[in-house]
């Protein structure tokens, strides 16, 4: 036995053995600890994330997820893209309908939750949500670009398309998407002081031969209004086909680029511009816009049935009831029903058609759209109404992509 290994003393001959005792020990019984745990344990913990995971596996996990709207799954309808593994660590894209779509938490979750129960339970998971607004518009020779037509229309006078057609174009531009608007109002054009682009005058490019009109980008929407080509203060005393070759002119020889969504705010009525308009372009769907009262009810129900109609057959995604109630910005849970109360629900339960939700009469609302900065542009309860509706609105123009046939321009003759 060498010098060093001999304890020098009793004492030290006990804690040199246990040492040597406790040395052997220790790791002896986490040895046996640690076989416990991978025999017995982790097997019942991670059973699912001992097999290697695969794309396959990630894959027939969100071929579960519904999406809510379309009611099939997201790998059915071609949702899910560039899918990565990196040991316990998933990613991949979902591909939604449309940016401003009110279900995006909802469906992140549930891919969330059906990774960790049918793929791994200790996965971290990274979905990255973008959008591609879907289109079914057969690609024609007119605004080849432009993904969805959306007309606003509402019967009466005065209920408020122009307010609403100026807040649901930003309220889907902040959200993400592409949007234009076409002020179809020659006779009393609101777009150029709605968006405080008055006296704002479109610039012509020459493209392939061609003169084209360069639309008014404001708040990242692009407009085009026959506000911007004739001076404001001075009337213009058109007659019908005049009114409708410019509302063509605006379709045919302007600039709109790419689009998501292309908005239409119609004069009140079912006038000649309604019918050019249907045969110019196969717009999408249409909104109806009204009132609570009888007397707007009555005139929103003939345009209602007026993009129903077997000729013309413009889809109608819903109804907007604007003006549902009145409400003081110092007494908000206040509200007085001054024009009536549900209408605007009435009437899209009546067609069978969505309510795509309300707006009070709110003194703000007036003044910003006389400001030219529309409502949805604060942070306040009637920007959250405005938005919603977007929501809403884009919401069932994917439904109706997804499930009903192109539109098709309409043939009258007269
Ligand atoms: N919810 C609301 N609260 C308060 N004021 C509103 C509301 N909606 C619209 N208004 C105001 O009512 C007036 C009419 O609205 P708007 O011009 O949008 O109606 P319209 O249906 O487009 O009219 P027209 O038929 O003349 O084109 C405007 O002064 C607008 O600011
Ligand atoms: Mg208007």
């Amino acid at each position: 036995m060498q010098k060093d290994e001999i304890p020098a003393c009793a004492g030290m001959t006990i804690s040199y053995y246990s040492s040597i005792i406790y040395s052997q020990l220790i790791p002896l019984k986490l040895c046996y600890l640690s076989a416990y745990y991978e025999l017995y344990c982790k097997p019942k913990l991670f059973h699912k994330s001992r097999m290697a995971i695969t794309k396959e596996a990630v894959l027939k996990a969100l071929g579960t997820v519904q999406e809510p709207d379309l009611k099939k799954d997201l790998v059915t309808l071609n949702m899910i893209r560039d899918i990565t593994i990196e040991g316990n660590k998933i990613g991949f894209t979902v591909v939604l309908t449309t940016p401003a779509c009110p279900l995006k938490e909802l469906i992140k979750n549930s891919c969330i939750d059906a990774i960790k129960k049918q793929v791994a339970e200790n996965a971290e998971v990274q979905v990255n949500m973008i959008a591609d607004v879907t289109s079914i518009r057969m690609t024609g020779p007119l605004l080849p670009g432009v993904k969805n037509i959306i007309a606003v229309g509402s019967g009466k006078g005065g209920v408020g398309k122009s307010t609403v057609t100026s807040n649901l174009a930003i309220a889907l531009s902040k959200a993400g998407a592409k949007v234009g608007l076409i002020d179809a109002d020659i006779f009393g054009p609101s777009i150029p002081l709605m968006f405080d682009v008055e006296g704002e005058r479109p610039r012509v490019i020459q493209e392939n031969g061609k003169n084209l009109i360069l639309p008014i980008i404001q708040y990242g929407i692009k407009l085009i209004s026959i506000g911007f080509l004739a001076p404001p203060d001075t009337a213009v005393v058109w007659r019908g086909p005049m009114a409708s070759s410019a509302l063509k002119q605006f379709i045919t020889d302007c600039d709109w680029g790419e689009l998501d969504y292309l908005l239409i705010d119609l004069p009140p009525g079912t006038s000649d511009i309604h019918l050019t308009l249907v045969q110019t372009l196969p717009v999408t769907g249409a909104i109806i816009v009204t009132t609570p009262q009888k007397v707007a009810l009555i005139d929103a129900q003939k345009a209602l049935s007026m993009f129903s109609m077997g000729q013309i057959k413009v889809p109608v995604l819903g109804v907007v009831e604007n003006m549902a109630y009145f409400t003081p910005a110092e007494l908000p849970q206040n509200k007085y029903y001054i024009f009536g109360k549900s209408g605007g629900k009435e009437l899209a339960e009546k067609n069978n058609v969505s309510y795509l939700g309300e707006i009070p009469l709110v003194q703000s609302i007036r003044e910003s759209g006389d400001s030219g900065k529309p409502a949805v542009m604060k942070d306040d309860i009637t920007a959250e109404a405005f938005k919603k509706i977007a929501e809403t609105v884009a919401q069932q123009v994917a439904i109706r992509n997804a499930g009903m046939e192109p539109t098709k321009t309409v043939e009258i003759n007269r």
